[in-house]
């Protein structure tokens, strides 16, 4: 189906085109003035411009072209040439009845059809998620719900970082403290053992240690380099170990991703694509498109200034982190056949995407595709400085994902909220209520804003959180649950009068949300709606008590439209990736 503001658009558009004008000027959009009229369409202006025309006129004879006219409570010229629309309130109800019922909810798919890559999360082997990787998580889980819900054919892939010289620092480390190990010596036949002589924390705790001795000792980054290096020539021991460092890790962050409740559907790592770059690199030699400098090999992408080369191969022979972005992106565009490649990555990698895009582009990967960074901002703490633990290291997520629900434990307590519900269902309210918190605070921002991490802010009950949002869903379960103990059924939506109006325009202008928030690849859209709707459904609620109500096809009609409103609620804040409870 249509949304509603498209349908006024294709009313409009019909009109200008009637009354002489170009169609695009008959765009249709919510009033900037609610107390004056529900929609505007201001395009006869630019039409009037453009034709040379007075606006006024302009304006009059599309009003006189317009058909339909029985859709319309009123419709009326103003100022210079506005034009101010409000919907007869049957036609605004049936609408809202129509996306009830509708699969969708409403929202149209977008066409084309597309096959889009979403490359998000993107944690590194060994060294532990940290809050960065919680925006990537959060910002990336909530594009591919929302692309997938706009009909795209979403493939969502962690990229984990699962190559780089962290590797070679981790084997010399373990083979000083766990020098008879067989993965260090060379002549052994295998095989090897099947159990990982490390765990993951022991992961965590060795990187920042081997990573801080290669910075101060020349002599031990060498090593390091080495075996990088002997790793990815395919020495077998120390691929084996490596195995080892992979599964322990992703052992770990398959934990912390399903406690946010996040999947991907590839778990592919930057080693997936590393058999491949060699025939791209001499492709691109072949093609001219890959050049010598200075003994290593480059990319030059400085077709509009100022943009140094991408980096291919290191003149010890080595590749980069560009290296592989590279073979992904052709593997993504040539051989999985997608058109969109998203990379939910921080902002702080501008440069770096716009190389590997440039590259890219003059290896003709990107005939049929797009490559697309979606940047985002930093998590900042009090200070205005990157957040940290206390003591200053990089906080973890696993540890986020506790404090937060911990503080939303202690906010329902505050409130009285599900204190008489037994203690598993308290826990488990209390867990969707801290990751509804996180998500929310996270999402509400403008990808592009830094935000300060402040728990006791994302977690009160009132204004724009996650927990205010998941009080209004349950509160409208609730509604629905009495009213289905008493026997009382939704039936026919009837027209909007002053008390439903807010919340019927609110339903309908969901599709118009998530286009934005689409458009932009930004979620707040999203967010925004979802307070929009839950204060709409709050003010409705204030002036219609619907279980009170004595007149059953009144009391009829708001069941309808409370019970359309949940869904709908429900809809926006799983794509945001949020979980509604089924009481609190
Ligand atoms: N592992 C990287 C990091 O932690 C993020 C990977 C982003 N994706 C990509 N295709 N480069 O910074």
């Amino acid at each position: 189906m249509l949304s509603l503001t498209d349908r006024l658009t294709r009313a409009f558009s019909a009109a200008f085109e009637k009354a002489g004008c170009p169609p695009e000027h008959g765009q249709v959009v919510e009033s900037q003035r609610p107390d004056l009229c529900q929609f505007q369409c201001n395009g006869a202006l630019a039409a009037a411009k453009a034709a040379r025309r007075n606006p006024r006129e302009v304006g009059q004879a599309v009003l006189d072209a317009l058909e339909e006219k029985e859709l319309f409570e009123s419709l009326s010229l103003a100022g210079p040439g506005f034009i101010n629309i409000r919907l007869k309130p049957g036609f605004l109800a049936r609408h809202v009845a129509e996306m009830g019922a509708d699969a969708a909810l409403g929202c149209p798919p977008l066409s084309p059809r597309e096959k889009v890559v979403v490359d998000f999360g993107g944690p590194n082997v060994a060294k532990s998620m940290h809050v960065g990787h919680l925006r990537s998580t959060i910002l990336g889980d909530s594009l591919q719900r929302l692309f997938r819900f706009l009909g795209q054919a979403v493939v969502s892939d962690i990229h984990l970082g699962d190559w780089g010289t962290q590797m070679g620092m981790l084997i010399v480390a373990l083979s000083r403290s766990q020098p008879g190990l067989p993965y260090f010596d060379a002549a052994f036949p295998g095989p090897y053992p099947a159990q990982a002589p490390v765990s993951v924390a022991d992961l965590e705790e060795m990187y920042p240690r081997a990573s801080a001795l290669c910075k101060e000792d020349p002599a031990e980054a060498e090593r390091a380099r080495q075996a990088t290096f002997e790793l990815q020539q395919g020495r077998p021991g120390y691929r084996a170990l490596w195995r080892h460092f992979v599964e322990v890790s992703v052992a770990a962050a398959r934990e912390d991703f399903s406690a946010l409740g996040v999947d991907f559907d590839l778990w592919l790592g930057e080693s997936h694509y590393q058999d491949a770059i060699p025939g791209m690199i001499d492709e691109l030699k072949r093609a001219g498109v890959a050049r010598p400098s200075e003994g290593a090999l480059v990319v030059p992408v400085d077709q509009e200034g100022g943009i140094p080369p991408l980096l291919l191969v290191k003149s010890d022979g080595g590749y980069l982190y560009g290296t592989t972005d590279l073979a992904t992106l052709r593997e993504r565009a040539l051989e999985q056949r997608a058109s969109l490649v998203l990379y939910v990555v921080d902002k702080r990698q501008g440069l770096h995407f716009e190389q590997v895009f440039r590259a890219a582009a003059k290896a003709g990967y990107l005939e049929r595709c797009r490559g697309e960074h979606v940047a985002y901002g930093t998590v900042n703490g009090p200070d205005g400085k990157p957040f940290k633990t206390r003591s200053g290291g990089v906080m973890k997520l696993k540890d986020l994902i506790r404090m937060a629900q911990d503080e939303a434990l202690k906010a329902m307590r505050e409130l009285g909220v599900a204190g008489e519900y037994p203690p598993e269902e308290q826990a488990g309210i209390a867990r969707k209520v801290g990751i509804a918190a996180l998500k929310y605070a996270d999402l509400m921002n403008h990808r592009g804003s830094d935000y300060v991490f402040d728990l006791a802010k994302f977690t009160r009950f009132e204004g724009r959180t996650g927990p205010y949002h998941l009080y209004a869903a349950v509160r409208v379960k609730s509604i629905l649950r009495k009213a289905a103990e008493a026997g009382l059924e939704p039936g026919e939506l009837l027209p909007a009068t002053g008390r439903e109006e807010g919340l019927m325009m609110a339903l309908a202008l969901f599709p118009d949300a998530a286009r934005e928030a689409h458009r932009h690849r930004a979620p707040n859209h999203l967010c925004e709606h979802a307070f929009r709707l839950a204060q709409a459904f709050s003010g409705f609620y204030q002036q219609c008590h619907i279980l009170g109500e004595q007149d059953p096809a009144l009391r009829a009609s708001w069941l309808q439209l409370a019970r359309i409103c949940l869904a709908q609620l429900e809809k926006v804040l799983e794509l945001l990736g949020i979980e509604t409870p089924e009481r609190m």
